[in-house]
């Protein structure tokens, strides 16, 4: 994972202040190797989950990377993809609870959907007859790192009901619309491959009822790990989760389906740091409390979900190490960052750096407090160039008449 040298960040924050987001592209370039690596026996295709974080210099490391495309879930994002290049066929949407209006836009782009609900799918061959349409199933098995993000479960809202999918077909055949993909997407942040297994094996056993199809898509949701001395995930036993299922199912069927993965997390989070400033240390409750200029507006995982960020303070190497809770500067109890960490004796002043922060980061970020988005930096060849400024308080209000 990407962490700063104390001279980095010196220079960063002397140039753009703080909170700062930092992004490292080797990181990038490194985890993007990784997956294409891991994934190049099999006839595979990746496309990025851009709501990981769609800044678009990010995203075009990752197209230069060799990552084929976009997965996308909303008609913005499609739109987005779009305008740095990808092709309708380099973007696939992977959308819920749609209305009518954005599967005409993104049908009118000529950008296959994944559909999964009978509802969305009914519209959608009305709207397109005689086109192409990829199915979200439910696989019924579901992994990932908090509750919360967990999608594959019969209790989540997504994915066809499997009782629901000889409507599906029949609603498809009426309107002449070919079923090209089966897609499945069981949670984010997964470790092991036993659930992503599952899910593979009632993608093909799925399959076999439908005649046209040309790919299998997974989904994405590759764990990364949030502390420095965690190994990282061995992308080996996923791709051989694939493999077995999917030899049989193609010898039994003739067939050379095309696999698709959409990571997001995998190729983005340990890229990238939150650069912060210490501003104020208080005792509480025999507690030490190191308060940043930052908070949950701009790194929401903590208060969301409870996620651990590892932070360090890159002022100081050597001191006395203590245990301090790390807050921010939002109006609300759950503004933490980290209960309990040690850490070189942070005083006011210090910059910290919160670790893996580049997956749903920024692209999580608000004007909760109606405090401005922070701004971001990419390290690229050893320059360091700014990529997004901080947002102005006319921009932050510019939006109400
Ligand atoms: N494909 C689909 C259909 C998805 O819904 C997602 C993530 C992905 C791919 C990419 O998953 P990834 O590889 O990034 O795990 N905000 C949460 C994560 C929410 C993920 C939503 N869907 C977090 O910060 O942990």
């Amino acid at each position: 994972m990407f962490i700063p040298t104390k001279k980095q960040a010196e220079e960063i924050v002397k140039k753009y202040g703080t909170p700062v987001f930092v992004t490292d592209a080797e990181t990038i370039n490194n985890q993007a190797k990784k997956l294409l690596d891991a994934f190049k026996d099999l006839n595979a295709k990746v496309f990025y989950a851009i709501k990981a974080n769609y800044n678009p210099h990010i995203v075009n490391i990752i197209k230069k990377s060799g990552i084929y495309g976009i997965d996308a879930v909303s008609p913005n994002e499609v739109q987005f993809a779009l305008g740095l290049g990808y092709l309708p066929e380099q973007i696939i949407f992977t959308p819920n609870s749609l209305s009518d209006e954005e599967i005409k836009t993104v049908g009118n782009l000529g950008i296959l959907q994944n559909l999964g609900s009978i509802s969305e799918l009914r519209r959608y061959c009305k709207f397109f007859p005689g086109s192409k349409v990829s199915l979200r199933i439910c696989p019924e098995t579901g992994a990932g790192e908090f509750h919360q993000v967990v999608t594959g479960a019969l209790h989540s809202k997504f994915g066809l009901d499997k009782n629901d999918l000889e409507e599906a077909r029949a609603i498809c055949k009426k309107y002449k619309v070919k079923i090209v993909g089966i897609h499945s997407h069981i949670g984010s942040g997964f470790y092991q491959a036993r659930e992503f297994k599952e899910s593979v094996i009632e993608v093909c056993r799925i399959a076999k009822k439908f005649n046209d199809l040309e790919f299998f898509d997974f989904g994405g949701g590759f764990g990364v790990y949030y502390r420095p001395e965690e190994k990282p995930i061995n992308l080996k036993e996923f791709v051989l989760a694939v493999k077995e299922p999917l030899d049989e199912f193609n010898k039994k069927n003739k067939k050379n389906i095309e696999i698709r993965i959409e990571p997001g997390k995998f190729l983005v989070s340990e890229s990238t740091v939150l650069l912060a400033r210490v501003t104020t240390i208080k005792e509480k409750n025999k507690k030490v409390f190191v308060g940043l200029d930052t908070g949950f507006n701009h790194l929401i995982r903590p208060a969301m979900y409870g996620a651990y960020h590892h932070i360090v303070n890159l002022s100081r190497n050597k001191g006395e190490v203590k245990l301090v809770q790390v807050v921010g500067n939002i109006c609300e109890t759950c503004d933490v960052f980290n209960k309990g960490i040690k850490m070189i004796n942070p005083k006011e002043g210090d910059i910290l750096a919160i670790l893996v922060a580049g997956g749903y980061g920024a692209s999580m970020s608000s004007n909760y407090n109606m405090r401005a988005l922070a701004c971001e930096v990419l390290i690229k060849d050893k320059k360091i160039i700014l990529t997004k400024r901080i947002q102005t308080y006319k921009e932050i209000i510019s939006l109400y008449l």
